[in-house]
């Protein structure tokens, strides 16, 4: 097929992977990086350049569109493509504006949530106009709480708070300051979920679904989890303590509901499903949905699915996913990010990379915040690049990561030894 790839980073490369070791395709991406330059064209247009994209999708007849990014699914390009008839013919793997809406508002994701009775921590919603009534509401809550701006805040509006005095402040600095822009102009306040967290991927057509490889991510900059947020070190894939019974309540009570919700409250959805799950006790809830697939978590399911997953984003654009059957390769696969020093705060770019082309085992190196410069590939954002490996235990795997990225360098270049801690 020919099929164009929107978005630029690790995520945007393991599905071009994929795409192109399990199928043979006529791979575009926008704008991509240098490792997807590897698997078929770059095309220099941004990701939120809707007319571009539009007009580069008649010219080359784009068969499918695959979105990687949130932004552009939150801003409405499946509604773009679908006003205009040239554009309606292409398959589009990516929600309505609407349906986007469960990553793009956390207040429209609670609010879906306990209309279909899925499990999620239990909250409320404050802005301006109940503002007062909000300082009550968090001057006597349970600690710890956690406050989240509404909107899309580049993963940096949660904010998890140890006192009432803190969450007041932060509930100030969100509503009336703006600390995170519009997005905080209304803000979910939550009680704390305590337990361990993974993460479960759909393609659906808003109507039936499957289950791609499950994953654990490494959010945090320190090891043992300490430190700021990033958007993710490292990732496991299979989650070890996500066994059949804990997977069958995670189909029962979340999966099903919310596949059948979209077909009840006619939300348009063909696409990607993210579903942050936290494991309490011996119970699933969802900490969170988004409208896409998570980064870096798709550098370890894209290489344990063992099918091409363009075919399986065509059958869902065909009401097709019926025919699927999803195949699993059954070793362990980790990844682990090298980031640039000082990332998730200020950092440098531009220093130049070695040891990308050191002859790999059954391994793969992805790239995220990569770009040639005078001929050379130099870092260009805070995640540069991730080694992926595969073993039999969660250990083999790690060390396998880690050893390539040994052989990789470039100044201030920083990752952490520990992802898959708890499991090795
Ligand atoms: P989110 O952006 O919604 O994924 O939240 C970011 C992170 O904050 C999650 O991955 C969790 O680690 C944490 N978090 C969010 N909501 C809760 C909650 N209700 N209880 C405990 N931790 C949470
Ligand atoms: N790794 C988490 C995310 O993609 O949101």
């Amino acid at each position: 097929m020919k099929i164009l790839v929107l978005g630029s980073g690790g995520r945007e490369h393991a599905l071009a992977w994929n795409m192109q070791q399990r199928g043979h395709h006529e791979l575009f991406i926008a704008p991509g990086n240098p490792g997807t330059a590897g698997l078929g064209t770059n095309v220099p247009i941004g990701v939120n350049d809707f007319e571009a994209i539009g007009g580069f999708c008649r010219e080359k007849q784009i068969e499918m569109v695959v979105v990687g990014p949130e932004e552009p699914l939150v801003k409405g390009i499946w509604d773009f493509f679908q006003a205009e008839p040239a554009l309606k013919e292409i398959l589009f793997i990516g929600p309505s504006r609407f349906g986007a809406q469960l990553e793009g508002s956390k207040a429209f994701a609670k609010a879906f949530m306990e209309r279909q009775s899925i499990p999620t921590a239990g909250y409320r919603e404050f802005t301006e106009a109940n503002f007062t009534e909000g300082i009550r509401y968090l001057e006597s809550h349970p600690l710890p709480v956690v406050l989240k701006a509404d909107g899309l805040a580049a993963g940096k509006g949660v904010v998890i708070c140890q006192t009432n005095e803190q969450a007041v402040a932060e509930f100030e600095a969100m509503i009336q300051e703006a600390k995170f822009g519009e997005a905080s102009r209304k803000v979910v306040v939550e009680e704390f979920l305590s337990g361990i967290e993974m993460s479960v991927f759909l393609v659906t057509d808003g109507k039936e679904y499957v289950v791609l490889p499950q994953a654990k991510d490494y959010k945090r900059i320190g090891e043992k989890d300490s430190g700021l947020n990033t958007g993710g070190m490292g990732a496991v894939s299979p989650v070890p303590f996500a066994d059949a019974a804990f997977m069958q309540k995670v189909t029962d009570r979340i999966i099903r509901p919310t596949v059948d919700g979209f077909y009840k409250e006619k939300i348009h959805y063909t696409g990607f499903v993210f579903i942050g799950l936290i494991k309490v006790d011996d119970d699933p809830y969802v900490i969170e949905y988004n409208c896409r697939m998570g980064d870096p978590e798709t550098e370890v399911v894209m290489p344990r699915l063992k099918n091409d997953i363009a075919a399986i984003c065509r059958a869902a654009a065909e009401h097709r996913l019926s025919e699927i059957r999803v195949e699993e390769d059954p070793r362990t696969a980790v990844t682990v990010m090298a980031v640039s020093g000082g990332y998730p705060g200020d950092y440098e770019k531009g220093f130049k990379i070695m040891g990308l082309d050191q002859p790999l085992d059954d391994a793969i190196l992805f790239q995220a915040g990569t770009k040639v410069s005078d001929g050379h590939i130099v870092t260009s954002g805070g995640r540069v690049l991730c080694a992926t490996a595969y073993g039999n235990t969660v250990s083999e795997a790690v060390s396998r990561s880690k050893a390539i990225l040994e052989q990789v360098h470039f100044d201030d270049m920083y990752y952490r030894r520990d992802i898959g801690y708890e499991f090795s």
